[in-house]
């Protein structure tokens, strides 16, 4: 896939980490309502890390019709089950395990089966849906998003498999499975949350056009990327 230019990147500059929660909170909804209102149903990707707690957190008390949404994660930590560093374990805590979105509709990634074989069952999982509706993605502090890593494979050239094992992730647990990014691409609406100063070198990396995994997410509506202004300021390189 062709570098994406950055105006395919809209960067949505808010104040602090609550303004952050409350755009993100209110696009999630948007998107929901949208998607429900034209289709019946709502196809969302969660992403892992600790920025979106929050936000999953304030979706309890949201009123919406929930037998309509469809969850998923754009990648796994290949942890025992119930471990709380699980992403999915996160998101439950925060909030799934609050809300009747059907479990059969709750597409966690089976990584007790080890991170080939989860691929595998996910990559099964994920052809019943061609297009998700929304993807929260994050982003690290070397670029990387969902469990796609510097250095290691990002599946963003088309004919990429749709989920990656990943044995030598840079970010504890080495053992991970992710979406690819190409996969990751084919989703309407996709948002970055990114919060804190240690992510000011990738938002530059990132604005400077040097090619991070981040980067290589290039949905045909673009990416909005949420963040504080502070992480705007130039860097010298
Ligand atoms: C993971 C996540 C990862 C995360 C970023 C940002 O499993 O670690 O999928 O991509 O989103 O590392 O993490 P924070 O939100 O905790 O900064």
């Amino acid at each position: 896939m062709e570098p994406s230019n950055i105006e395919s990147c809209r960067w949505r500059a808010v104040a602090n980490r609550h303004e952050l929660n409350r755009l993100a909170l209110s696009l999630i909804l948007n998107s929901a309502t949208e998607s429900i209102k034209k289709r019946g149903e709502f196809h969302f990707v969660l992403s892992g890390g600790n920025t979106p707690r929050m936000i999953y957190q304030q979706l309890r008390s949201v009123h919406t019709n929930w037998s309509a949404w469809h969850i998923y994660f754009s990648d796994e930590r290949c942890l025992s089950s119930r471990n709380k560093d699980l992403n999915s374990e996160m998101a439950r805590e925060a909030w799934l395990d609050h809300i009747a979105i059907p479990k059969n509709q709750q597409h966690i990634i089976p990584v007790e089966l080890g991170a080939k074989l989860a691929a595998n069952e996910y990559l099964k999982t994920l052809r019943f849906v061609k297009e998700f509706d929304l993807t929260l993605l994050g982003l690290g502090e070397d670029g990387h998003t969902a469990s796609l890593f510097p250095g290691l494979e990002w599946g963003s050239l088309p004919g990429s498999p749709d989920v990656l094992s990943v044995f030598s992730a840079p970010k504890e647990p080495k053992h991970r499975v992710s979406m690819s990014a190409i996969r990751l691409s084919h989703s309407k609406q996709v948002i970055f949350l990114v919060s804190g100063e240690s992510k000011h070198w990738a938002v530059a990396k990132w604005r400077k056009g040097i090619n991070i995994p981040a980067k290589a997410i290039m949905p045909e509506a673009g990416v909005d990327v949420l963040l504080e202004s502070s992480l705007l300021a130039p860097l010298s390189f």
